[in-house]
C-alpha cells in the first residue's frame, strides 16, 4: 500500500464573519465540515463542486496557507503546524500550489528570471549558475524556450503564463502539487494542452496531485479518484468514472446532469449559506428531490454497497444503481 502523502484527518475551518465588542466571533461561518479523506503518493485526487463549497479553503489549508479550526491535516505524516514550526522551507520546497489566474499571480513588474529566481532563493541553496541551470531545466520540462526568462508576465499568452506558473511551483521539485482550478481561465484548445501537460509531468517527474475544478470532463481526464464536495462537506467519493458513471448521491447526479457538454464550466445556483443555517441535517436537503424527515440527521460518509475501488456515499436515500 502506498503512504498517504497529504492526510485531511476530521479537519473543520470556520470564517468569523463578524466579531463582537470583546473580538469573540459571533457569527462563525464553516467553509469546511468536519472532513477526512487523503491522497497517496505519486496520486492524482480531483475535487469537484460548486463555487463557494470550500474548495480553495482546503487547498490553502493542504499548503498551510490557512490552519484548520479543528482536526488535523498532515503532510508526510506530520501535522502542517509541526511543519510550520520545524521546517517552514522544506515545507514550501515540498508542497507547492497552482492558482487560477496566471497573469494575477505573477508579479507584473519582474521578468521571468526575477520570479523564478526568487522563488529558488527563498526555498533551496542553490548557487547561482545552479539557480540559471535549474530555471532552463523547469523551463523546458513546461515546454518553454530559454529566452523567457528575459520577458514580462504580460508578454504571454494565458497558456504560456500558466506553463510560467507551473514552472515556479515546480522548480523546488515538490513532492505535492495543490492546481486550484489551473486550467478555468484558459480556453478549451490551451486547457487541453496544459491538462496534456500536467498529465505527462505527473507520469516523467512523479508528482502527487491534488487537483480542484469546476468543470467534471477535466477532472475525469486527469485524476483516477475524485471528492465531490457541498457545502463544506465530501458527499460522495471514489474512482473518477465508476463515480460518474454510477453516482449515488443526489448533488452528484445534479452536478453532472448540470453539464451535458464536456469542457462546459457548472453554474449553479449556490444556496450553501442558507443550507448551512439548517443546522443539524443534511446541508443539501433544502434542494434534494429525495429529502424527507430522516434529512435532518447529518448523514455519514458510508461505503456503496457491492462498489469496488472505495466508492463512498453521504446520503440517507442514495440513488438506486440504476439511476
Ligand atoms: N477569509 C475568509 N473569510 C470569510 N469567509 C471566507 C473566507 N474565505 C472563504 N470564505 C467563504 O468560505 C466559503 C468557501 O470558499 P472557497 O473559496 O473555499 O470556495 P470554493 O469552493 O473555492 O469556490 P470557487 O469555486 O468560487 O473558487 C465561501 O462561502 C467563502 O465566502
Ligand atoms: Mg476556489
Amino acid at each position: 500500500m502506498p503512504e498517504p502523502l497529504l492526510q485531511f484527518d476530521h479537519v473543520t475551518k470556520e470564517f468569523d464573519l463578524n466579531k463582537n465588542w470583546f473580538g469573540k466571533p459571533s457569527n462563525a461561518f464553516r467553509a469546511v465540515n468536519e472532513v477526512t479523506w487523503q491522497v497517496e503518493q505519486g496520486a492524482a485526487l480531483g475535487i469537484v463542486g460548486e463555487s463557494g463549497c470550500g474548495k480553495s479553503t482546503m487547498a490553502r489549508m493542504a499548503v498551510g496557507l490557512e490552519l484548520p479550526t479543528s482536526g488535523e491535516v498532515r503532510f508526510a505524516g506530520k501535522t502542517l503546524g509541526q511543519w510550520l514550526k520545524e521546517d517552514a522551507i522544506l515545507l514550501r520546497q515540498s508542497v507547492q500550489m497552482v492558482f487560477q489566474d496566471p497573469s494575477a499571480s505573477l508579479n507584473p513588474r519582474q521578468r521571468i528570471r526575477e520570479i523564478l529566481e526568487l522563488q529558488l532563493q527563498r526555498l533551496t541553496d542553490f548557487r547561482a549558475e545552479q539557480r540559471t541551470q535549474r530555471m532552463e531545466e523547469v523551463l523546458e520540462q513546461v515546454q518553454l524556450p530559454s529566452a523567457t526568462l528575459e520577458r514580462y508576465p504580460h508578454e504571454f499568452s494565458g497558456g504560456q503564463a500558466q506553463r510560467i506558473s507551473i514552472a515556479r511551483a515546480l522548480i523546488s521539485k515538490p513532492k505535492l502539487l495543490l492546481l486550484d482550478e489551473p486550467v478555468s481561465a484558459l480556453d478549451v484548445s490551451v486547457q487541453a494542452q496544459i491538462l496534456l501537460l500536467l498529465e505527462e509531468m505527473r507520469k516523467e517527474l512523479g508528482v502527487t496531485y491534488v487537483f480542484i475544478s469546476h468543470d467534471l470532463a477535466v477532472v475525469e481526464q486527469l485524476c483516477p479518484n475524485v471528492l465531490v464536495m457541498y457545502a463544506g462537506s465530501i458527499v460522495e467519493s471514489g474512482p473518477t468514472r465508476q463515480l460518474f458513471e454510477h453516482r449515488r448521491h443526489p448533488y452528484t447526479d445534479l452536478l453532472i446532469k448540470s453539464v451535458p457538454v464536456p469542457g462546459k464550466s457548472l453554474e449553479l445556483k449556490s444556496e450553501e449559506k442558507a443550507d448551512l443555517e439548517n443546522q443539524g441535517g443534511c446541508t443539501f436537503r433544502n434542494r434534494c428531490p429525495k429529502a424527507n424527515q430522516q434529512c435532518s440527521r447529518v448523514p455519514n460518509l458510508r461505503e456503496v454497497r457491492g462498489s469496488i475501488g472505495g466508492h463512498e456515499c453521504a446520503c440517507h436515500y442514495p440513488l438506486s444503481e440504476a439511476a
